[in-house]
């Protein structure tokens, strides 16, 4: 059985109370969610606040980025440690914004992967494909490029740890973040059995026990039919996550949808 994960990736947004009104929220609304698990990916100069109202609470936090390095002459990058540090247990990698707009590469997303596993952080690694490629029929093809990149330089002891550390893939189809579209549940079971039979080329006992959630435009709304679906496996989560109502309401769905997801 593998219980659901809902991720709230606040990207650039927040401030000191609002943060602290939202994270109060959903401290008390979700409390008494037991079968999921929540987490919310703040933008570093919150991860010392987060960390302070969130300890001794079921809602664990992270970044939304790391660097691959443990320390150095790298102006305006964080490292793996310092997350530690701040009692993140996640960490977001290969979100399309960083790939668009800060031209990060599979092969960067690789080594970030690496080091956060090494620091003892659960990766987060989004694939997804853009409009473009979804029209001209390359989704696979592209999602296959993007988790390949990293498997590929995971030695045995490498991809065991990262096991250890229950990795997360997160599909985000590019021309559903933020922009209201969604992917309809069939379209994300779709590509969610791709990544899982992808996985378990590796291993498969491992493809059996790593989630894979989704992201791109999940509300409330749209919440119920998308983990529904037996390869969804919870949400990565935008814009709604910067209201707690209906970030708490998406959390309480895949509280309520675990069951319902056995091993395939
Ligand atoms: P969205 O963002 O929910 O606002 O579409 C998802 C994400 O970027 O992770």
């Amino acid at each position: 059985m593998r219980r659901n994960l809902v991720v709230g990736n606040w990207k650039m947004h927040g401030n000191i109370s609002s943060n602290q009104m939202l994270l109060e929220q959903l401290i008390e609304s979700l409390k008494d969610c037991k079968n999921a698990d929540y987490v919310v990916c703040v933008p570093n100069p919150y991860l010392h606040q987060t960390r302070s109202l969130l300890q001794k609470t079921n809602i664990a936090w992270g970044g939304q980025n790391v660097n691959q390095f443990e320390e150095g002459a790298f102006t305006g990058a964080v490292s793996p440690h310092m997350l530690t540090d701040l009692g993140c247990s996640y960490v977001l990698l290969g979100h399309s914004e960083r790939r668009v707009l800060f031209h990060e590469t599979n092969l960067s997303a690789a080594a970030r992967f690496d080091a956060a596993i090494k620091a003892g952080l659960t990766p987060i690694l989004c694939v997804g494909e853009t409009l473009a490629e979804h029209d001209a029929g390359l989704t696979e093809v592209i999602v296959a490029s993007q988790m390949d990149a990293v498997m590929a330089t995971l030695s045995d002891e490498g991809f065991a740890r990262a096991m250890q550390l229950n990795m997360v893939f997160a599909y985000e189809p590019v021309w559903a973040v933020g922009t209201g579209k969604t992917a309809t549940p069939e379209q994300a079971q779709e590509v969610h059995q791709f990544i899982r039979q992808r996985i378990a080329r590796r291993n498969t006992e491992a493809a059996s026990k790593v989630r894979i959630i989704y992201g791109g435009s999940v509300k409330a709304q749209n919440a119920t039919q998308l983990f529904n679906m037996p390869d969804v496996d919870g949400g990565l989560v935008g814009g709604a996550s910067l209201n707690a109502e209906e970030f708490s309401a998406i959390c309480r769905i895949a509280n309520s949808h675990t069951s319902s997801n056995c091993l395939s």
